[in-house]
């Protein structure tokens, strides 16, 4: 039988195959399921700084209301408002994380720093193995560079960092100019790994309502392609693990990111769409994969189809752009 284990920012897994942040951590049936079914890890949907700022001003505003009705409700009855937004969260984190066995992840919104690193120490105190920093941001203002949003996701990270001993990850938009770039300062920043990379919803236009629409609509195959490009480039020049995100569909693809160079992959529409005894599935098929091909552990092929490790170096770069242009009738 080949050994699937592996370690994830130092914290060891039994197999590749994490759950990513998604509706699954909202039950802690699904999240037992994910775990019998051979998911080696889960990463909790983020604690959103909307969320934070809403639930605060919501406590805020009732404490506001309560206190003209009686100046002891405030502190006799309710907790400080600071406390009073990511609090249920913080609780569902460190009761999914005692229900299974599995390392528990938790992931954060960030946006600005400051508040940030009080809510990641508290994420730490929940008991989880590790944190992922989300940082999506829409950049709509022309007199904001690119280099001031890197900034500001670095600066985040270095302060998340220092505050907390648990091993921080970063999810990053697959958007930057220079990833590898991005990568590195991340890497002295003191992250441990980068997940590559967030599926953003993309807004749509409904003609007949002349409105906007969105919809949640799950990943496919062939998204995983700029992932498993990036997951390519990187590995082997950067000391982050890479967890390949986004279009990981069967057990052949998380032997396409393995062979790629990832640690691990993190899979939510596939667990979402098959259900999730789907993970079994996929656990078998890439056992079988690495049978067929006398592989005994992961890191008999991983990187192997990495850039540094191919002939063709420059087919990760430009993909024979040119070639396929020409070619084509
Ligand atoms: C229903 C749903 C909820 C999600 N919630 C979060 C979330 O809270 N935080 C996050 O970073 N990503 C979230 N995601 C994104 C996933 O973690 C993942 O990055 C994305 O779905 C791409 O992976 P996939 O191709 O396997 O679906 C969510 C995805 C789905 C489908």
């Amino acid at each position: 039988m080949a050994d699937l284990s592996t370690t994830y920012m130092g914290v060891p897994l039994k197999n590749p195959v994490i759950v990513a942040a998604s509706s699954i951590s909202n039950y802690v049936d699904k999240v037992k399921k994910a775990e019998e079914t051979g998911a080696a890890a889960l990463v909790i949907r983020s604690l959103f700084e909307e969320q934070i700022h809403h639930d605060e001003m919501t406590m805020a505003d009732f404490l506001e209301r309560a206190a003209n009705i009686s100046p002891e409700i405030q502190s006799s009855f309710y907790p400080p408002v600071e406390h009073g937004g990511p609090r249920e969260h913080l609780m569902w984190v460190e009761k999914t994380r005692r229900a299974v066995n599995m390392p528990i992840f938790a992931s954060l919104n960030a946006v600005s720093p400051g508040a940030w690193t009080s809510y990641a120490k508290q994420l730490e105190e929940t008991g989880i193995a590790g944190l992922e920093i989300n940082y999506y941001i829409v950049a709509t203002d022309p007199d904001v560079p690119g280099s001031d949003l890197e900034k500001a996701l670095l600066d985040i990270v270095g302060a998340v960092v220092s505050e907390v001993s648990i091993p921080v990850s970063v999810k990053l938009s697959p958007y930057y100019t220079s990833t590898p770039h991005v990568v590195r300062e991340l890497e002295r920043r003191g992250a441990k790994a980068v997940v590559m990379f967030n599926r953003f919803l993309q807004p749509d236009i409904d003609v007949d309502d002349e409105a906007i629409t969105n919809e949640m609509a799950y990943s496919t195959p062939q998204e995983m392609k700029v992932p498993l490009r990036w997951v390519a480039l990187l590995y082997g020049r950067t000391g982050l693990d890479l967890a390949l995100n986004t279009g990981v569909h069967s057990g052949r693809d998380v032997a396409k990111a393995l062979l790629a160079g990832a640690s691990v992959v993190q899979v939510a529409s596939a667990c979402l769409q098959n259900g999730l005894p789907y993970i079994s599935t996929m656990l078998l098929d890439l056992q079988g994969w690495m049978e067929e091909k006398g592989y005994e552990s992961l890191d008999d092929f991983r990187g192997k189809v990495s850039q540094k490790n191919v002939p063709d170096a420059f087919g990760f770069e430009r993909a024979q752009y040119m070639q396929l242009l020409m070619s084509q009738q």
